[in-house]
């Protein structure tokens, strides 16, 4: 067993410290009564009969806290009997050991614990103590849980097979998978892993994986769904990591039968948001919980913190929160890049529109690399060095700096690039997006055309043979003005994708955080970006972006800059989809010109369709006879 700090909690006389000084000898280690560690101020205030307050407890679990950082520091293992009544105190006692401490929770109602108090003659319990104990109990969400009705031995035998027991699984080890898998165990959680069997193709896959690396010494592998299930800590929690679509609603008819009420399925994928919301209200019916969650970072991510979007039941989020908080990545101010989105498959909503935004900034990366590129005849290891340079400042993002990278990457004295077919593939995140935003009568147009310009590229080979007649101009443009022309962009696709969650939550009653969703989105995720870490700030007292003054400041500082790399770009015959998107939609915000009059005006002539006037008030609707 990999060092622990075991913490047997519970109110007075619930057994505490006789199970914990058993456990304690059952693993051969030093057995720690809390109430040692109590300061002399809080033994004389304990004494004169005065309660003690939050404040005077800190010291006194940051004692048992040292006390435990020691332990594992050495190499050891303790047992402590401690109170640790408070979510609060329980996180205190936690500090820097997130990895290694463990809770163990004897378990009972107040009346038992009186009766079975009663009943002991050499022990008295004034009942009010335990009424006030009972009043500031937080029930723990991760702990051990033992029926402390049963004998003392029949409890540590209990504590002892549960412990043997896994606190979380993992189901499918693709790339994904996997990098998740040593991601919690990393971070001290104790996993079991399910892969399936198919002969020739995918055997024993779990514990060859489990073999590989250290950190899974502890981890149990499986190829039996029951005994996977078996292997774990009620109520179970299963993220499951495998192809979105049919495959999963298939696996959970699989796991389904050995799942009890209150398990809770984490669906990792990047799932459908409206098939999260069916598998929430189905898997319900049985009482199990269903946790449609983004998760973004991709293999690196996925290993060293991704960005988590969980959604569905609150409860459900709450009895996983620790795990999934000690696995994601960290923000500015060092809090966790995992936050609970909001109900039903809003989760998987976020992380859809996530996607379109960064299928959007991915195309513009390469507009701008084609301008560079094509019509100011710049190498890519010259681009490359535009790119690192900009991901100094405001425009850094993760994006433009693995694109820097890729710029330079040789293959001999070939840039790879050079070597890559010019198709995009694409696995579906972007296309949901884009019907989802028609769906809604949303304009989310850059997304739209970075997805379409994938679905171009893959039809172009087709009409490759043509004898397309060019007539390029290459007009040089300074780099000032294709940074500032990318910057309006780059709000613009923001805009676009924030405003479409923004509607969704009022259409759909979410009532989502646009400020906790771009922080959550600074670290860890494939958009992370100084850009998002500004529209966080900005979304603390706006639910637009373009509400925020210094923002649309730069729509006027750079418009005209965007409309001149549009220009160069059509100039040299270069396909610019999603800048023309961004100018377009620039141009729209201009009220003086105006085109849709005309086709409300066609609408009525054709059909009848009425028109609103500018002379008369909203919502009043008129007819011409044409
Ligand atoms: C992420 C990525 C991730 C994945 C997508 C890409 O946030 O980690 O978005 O979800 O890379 O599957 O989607 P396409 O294959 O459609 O480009």
């Amino acid at each position: 067993m990999k060092s622990k700090i075991i913490i047997v909690m519970g109110v007075s006389g619930s057994g505490k410290t006789t199970l914990g000084s058993m456990l304690a000898e059952k693993l051969n280690t030093d057995f720690f009564d809390g109430d040692d560690f109590h300061p002399k101020e809080n033994i004389a205030k304990m004494s004169n009969g005065i309660p003690l307050t939050d404040d005077d407890r800190i010291g006194w679990l940051d004692r048992i806290n040292e006390k435990g950082v020691e332990l594992i520091q050495n190499n050891k293992s303790g047992v402590f009997a401690c109170s640790a009544l408070k979510e609060s105190y329980r996180k205190r006692l936690s500090n820097t050991l997130e990895k290694e401490i463990l809770f163990v929770y004897p378990k009972g109602s107040q009346e038992v614990i009186q009766r079975r108090m009663d009943a002991r003659k050499d022990h008295f319990m004034p009942s009010n103590l335990l009424d006030s104990q009972f009043s500031i109990l937080e029930e723990p969400k991760n702990a051990i849980e033992i029926d402390l009705t049963k004998t003392p031995e029949q409890m540590l035998e209990d504590t002892i097979k549960k412990m043997a027991l896994s606190e979380f699984g993992l189901v499918g080890l693709g790339v994904m998978g996997k990098s998740l898998a040593r991601n919690l165990a990393n971070n001290g959680t104790k996993l079991s892993l399910f892969n399936r069997y198919v002969k020739g193709s995918e055997e024993g896959i779990a514990n060859k994986f489990i073999n590989s690396f250290e950190e899974l010494s502890d981890a149990q592998g499986f190829e039996d769904l029951e005994d996977f299930v078996e292997s774990m800590q009620t109520p179970r929690k299963i993220f499951l990591m495998i192809k979105a679509g049919k495959e999963t609603d298939e696996f959970i008819e699989k796991i389904k039968p050995f799942l009890n009420a209150e398990d809770v399925l984490i669906d990792g994928g990047n799932s459908h948001f409206k098939d999260t919301k069916r598998r929430i209200e189905y898997l319900e019916k049985e009482g199990i919980y269903f946790v449609g969650t983004g998760v973004s970072g991709g293999e690196e991510g996925a290993l060293k913190g991704p960005s988590i979007m969980p959604s569905g039941n609150f409860d459900a989020y709450k009895t996983i929160e620790p795990f999934l908080k000690k696995i994601a990545a960290k923000d500015k101010k060092g809090l966790d890049c995992c936050t609970y989105i909001g109900p039903e498959g809003s989760g998987h909503f976020i992380k859809m529109v996530h996607n379109g935004i960064e299928y959007a900034e991915m195309q513009l990366i390469a507009e701008v690399y084609a301008l560079l590129r094509y019509s100011n005849q710049m190498s890519p290891d010259e681009i490359s060095e535009v790119f690192k340079e900009w991901n100094q400042g405001e425009l850094k993002s993760y994006l433009l700096e693995i694109s820097s990278e890729i710029l330079t990457k040789k293959e001999g004295d070939n840039c790879l690039l050079d070597m890559i077919l010019d198709q995009a593939g694409n696995k579906g995140t972007g296309n949901w997006t884009t019907v989802t935003a028609t769906e809604m009568g949303m304009p989310a147009t850059m997304i739209t055309s970075a997805l379409f310009a994938r679905y171009v590229s893959s039809v172009r080979e087709k009409y490759g043979n043509l004898s397309l007649i060019t007539e390029q101009s290459f007009i040089k443009l300074e780099i000032e003005t294709v940074k500032n022309a990318y910057s309006l962009a780059r709000i613009i696709n923001h805009q676009q994708g924030f405003t479409l969650i923004k509607i969704a939550s009022e259409e759909y009653r979410w009532n989502l955080n646009l400020s906790e969703i771009s922080r959550i989105w600074t670290n860890g995720c494939i958009i992370r970006s100084t850009l998002m870490e500004e529209i966080s700030a900005v979304f603390k007292h706006n639910s637009d972006i373009f509400d925020d003054l210094s923002i649309f400041e730069n729509v006027n500082k750079f418009r005209s800059a965007l409309k001149t790399f549009c220009v160069s770009s059509l100039m040299a015959e270069l396909p610019i989809p999603t800048m023309l998107a961004a100018n377009d939609f620039v141009n729209s915000l201009n009220g003086e010109i105006k085109t849709a009059n005309i086709i409300q005006a066609q609408r009525d002539f054709f059909g009848a369709h009425t028109y609103q006037r500018t002379d008369a008030e909203r919502g009043k609707f008129f007819h011409t006879n044409w």
